[in-house]
């Protein structure tokens, strides 16, 4: 897996809710937390993390993810991390790759998959395009506000200058369960025949030796 958008991960209401709040919110110089390439790299606005605001916000984003087949049948998520950041006129991050961790101790999080949901619709803002280089070459990803990129944490990826507006979004890490991204795509792989099966064949005799096949491999390469 490279990348893959999820198309309205959240609804136009969560959209609108999440912005309101984040409209009240704080933000603070985003260059402080890229400690290892600075502001020639990285110039952008991070939320002050004052859990009061932005829970709300993050909840919805994290209950979104967790609950969508999309997602959770390609990552096997474990734990997620989560973000919001915004740009404005000027503001862009070059090309990087992100930190191997996340978090601190208890919390921290192996950032296996990295994922933006975009809050701000493609009118309100110029630049900003998301960036991911892929071995086939660039690719370009500017998605309507509750749409979701889905990509590799392996990935070098960058967002361009943005020239008009504020581009505003989640972001965040996901910790699989299968830490392998081979044996990750062959699981998701099965799970998603397996699912086509039990749609088109909900009574085929051998449903419940492939339950018990996928089921089974799971088990042999989950990470805990
Ligand atoms: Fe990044």
């Amino acid at each position: 897996m490279q990348f893959f958008e999820i198309p309205q991960l959240l609804t136009r209401e969560q959209v609108a809710k999440a912005r309101a709040i984040l409209n009240r919110a704080e933000f603070v110089d985003g260059s402080a937390t890229a400690a290892t390439i600075g502001p020639a790299v990285k110039q952008n606005l991070q939320i002050k993390p004052d859990p009061e605001i932005i829970k709300p916000v993050l909840e919805i984003v994290q209950n979104a993810l967790m609950s969508h087949e999309a997602f959770t049948g390609a990552v096997f998520p474990r734990k997620l991390h989560l973000n919001i950041n915004r740009y404005e006129n000027g503001m862009f991050y070059g090309d990087h790759n992100d930190a191997a961790i996340v978090g601190h101790v208890a919390s921290a999080v192996r950032t296996d998959i990295s994922f933006t949901i975009f809050l701000a619709d493609p009118s309100q803002y110029d630049g900003g395009e998301m960036v991911i280089r892929a071995p086939t070459g660039d690719v370009e990803v500017k998605l309507p506000a509750g749409d979701a990129i889905v990509y590799s944490g392996s990935t070098v990826h960058r967002v361009e200058p943005v020239t008009r507006g504020a581009r505003l979004a989640t972001f965040g890490w996901a910790q699989s369960f299968i830490g392998d991204p081979t044996k990750r795509e062959i699981l998701a792989q099965l799970r998603a025949t397996r699912r086509a099966i039990i749609e088109d064949r909900p009574d085929a005799h051998y449903l419940s030796d492939l339950g018990n096949a996928y089921n089974n491999l799971m088990r042999l390469w989950t990470e805990n």
